[in-house]
């Protein structure tokens, strides 16, 4: 069985941000510590994630949780009220929707077009918006599909929301690091979003540290980061201490180990779509950022079927896209090796 379904690095975590966990622990970082994060980390965060151009982040401006999951839960729990409506354009990442119920939210979906490059258009937004719209959940890159909003599009996305004030946005830039051809855009360049835009990262996707459960939100309107704070307070206390020595290492040290890793990743990219195209009956977009492929396949059946049909014949675990509100596709993970690429494939090939 190869299993090309799970959504993480198969990396090791790189040592220098091992050994700084192992230091924490010798130097008893074993107690509480501040609801928002460690001071340090904050601080390192704001510095990181501050645009060239655009909103300007501060320390007090970070919430750190444990993993982004945590982070998106905590601002969905705060912003949404019972029937507000949430737009989240589809495919899109499983936990958006259900977190959206969680808060006994409305769930609106837009459905994105192939031909869009899964990238939902200002013309559907606007059409999605109404007096009930409390947020719109963006994620570039993409997961599941690996689409990157151009600055062209988030800048059309942002003009529509000149109409809409009290719309939030909430932009998941979880894998911001791993893009293959330049660099993602983020929502926070554009300023005038500074006291609605909560800007979603951490640690798992571009340091392998999916376990140690690390990420956080960015928010310049601090009465909502002290509402979040206050939320995690009770739900938290705080996100794991060790953990926290870790990620902080992983922000500061070289940055040298993500660019190993996503080196790798381009690779298996190249591989993976050279071999996908010689697959009868699957249409796929080339991804841009993550490390995942996201075929069409309805020429073969649902991607329901496919799924258990690669599964049972070839025994290569996928996701069916029905999982991401995209039933014709299914999702393959290229964190594997590239001897696993080339052998799922030569069996996908093969069925
Ligand atoms: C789009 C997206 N956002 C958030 C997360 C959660 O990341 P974390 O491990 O930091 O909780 C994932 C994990 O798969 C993801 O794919």
């Amino acid at each position: 069985m190869i299993s090309m379904s799970l959504g993480e690095p198969d990396f090791d975590t790189p040592s220098h941000i091992r050994r700084a966990a192992q230091r924490a622990i010798d130097n008893h970082w074993s107690h509480y510590g501040p609801v928002a994060g460690v001071a340090s980390l904050r601080e390192i965060i704001a510095e990181m994630s501050n645009p060239d151009a655009g909103i300007c982040y501060q320390a007090e401006d970070v919430v750190v949780s444990v993993g982004a999951k945590m982070a998106i839960y905590n601002a969905i729990q705060t912003a949404v009220n019972a029937d507000d409506e949430v737009i989240i354009p589809v495919p899109s990442w499983v936990s958006y929707s259900e977190m959206v119920k969680l808060a006994e939210g409305k769930v609106v979906t837009v459905k994105t077009r192939y031909e869009d490059d899964y990238c939902m258009t200002p013309e559907q937004f606007r059409a999605a918006l109404n007096e009930k719209t409390r947020m719109v959940i963006l994620c570039s890159p993409n997961n599941p599909t690996g689409s990157i909003y151009s600055k062209e599009q988030l800048r059309a996305l942002a003009n529509v929301l000149r109409d809409w004030p009290k719309v939030m946005v909430l932009s998941d830039e979880i894998y911001s690091a791993l893009v293959y051809d330049g660099k993602a855009t983020s929502m926070s360049e554009f300023d005038e979003l500074a006291d609605r835009l909560v800007v979603i990262n951490g640690v798992s996707k571009a340091y392998a540290m999916t376990g140690y459960r690390i990420g956080w939100m960015l928010c310049k309107d601090r009465a909502f980061v002290a509402a979040c704070t206050r939320l995690q307070g009770q739900q938290l206390t705080c996100a794991t201490m060790v953990a926290q020595a870790a990620a902080e290492d992983a922000l500061r040290a070289s940055q040298t180990c993500v660019d190993k890793m996503r080196q790798e990743f381009a690779k298996r990219r190249e591989l993976i779509c050279k071999l996908a195209a010689e697959i009868p009956g699957w249409k796929f977009r080339k991804p841009q950022g993550a490390f995942y492929l996201f075929p069409d396949v309805s020429a073969l059946g649902t991607g329901d079927e496919v799924a258990e049909r690669l599964l049972e014949e070839a025994h290569v675990a996928v996701v069916s896209g029905a999982a991401f509100g995209c039933p014709e596709c299914i999702r393959l993970s290229y964190a594997i090796s590239t001897e696993e690429i080339k052998e799922a494939m030569k069996r996908i090939k093969a069925l």
